[in-house]
């Protein structure tokens, strides 16, 4: 039990990095949290119309899902798992924000990437795609999330498909917000501001 429960805090503590808050501190926008949605993610980030921040933001948050996965595998092997549940928490809930963190989205598509690499790429795919022709973050972010169990069983990677539906519905409880905004057709285009 040594290994997975390392795996779990090392998941954790990379995870719960919020690089969204810190990149925005650091570039001198403000509290990321005080903006916008108030979430920690890119998408939040492009409302403070610094799209270098928001894309570091987009790619740090995935890098870190990834790295907790592949790290923690090669110090840990069979960990992968913990580690990928692990890591998504802590971004979803940091300890240094209150347990007030992310949405996941970005995460998730390291993680993914980390664990099967072709699940990954669909996610990339629909993730970016639909973002490019609807440009509303919260729908390509959520339809995303809802294509790694569906594209995990489709490889046949059956031990997979638990977990990424158990990250898939948090996914979606996180963007309850944003579904409320959806149905009441006030939820921004990126890059829009809010309300
Ligand atoms: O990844 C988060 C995105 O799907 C929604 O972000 O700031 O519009 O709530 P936001």
């Amino acid at each position: 039990w040594v290994a997975p429960l390392a795996a779990l805090v090392l998941g954790y503590l990379l995870g719960s990095i919020p690089f969204g808050v810190i990149l925005t501190r650091l570039g001198g926008a403000g509290d990321l949290r005080t903006i916008g949605s108030g979430n920690i993610g890119a998408t939040n980030v492009l409302r403070t119309g610094r799209k270098g921040l928001a894309a570091a933001t987009m790619l740090l948050d995935g890098a870190k899902g990834g790295v907790a996965v592949l790290l923690c595998e090669w110090l840990f092997p069979g960990t992968a798992l913990f580690a990928a549940a692990a890591a998504f928490l802590g971004h979803l809930y940091p300890v240094w924000l209150k347990f007030r963190g992310g949405k996941g989205v970005a995460t998730l598509m390291g993680i993914l990437l980390a664990l099967h690499w072709p699940c990954g790429l669909v996610y990339a795919v629909v993730w970016l795609g639909l973002l490019g022709v609807l440009r509303i973050s919260s729908v390509a972010g959520m339809a995303a999330a809802i294509s790694a169990p569906v594209s995990a069983a489709l490889f046949s990677r059956f031990d997979l498909v638990v977990l990424l539906l158990v990250l898939c519905l948090l996914v979606l409880f996180k963007h309850r917000e944003n579904i409320d905004r959806l149905f009441s057709g006030t939820e921004p285009r990126l890059g829009r501001k809010h309300g």
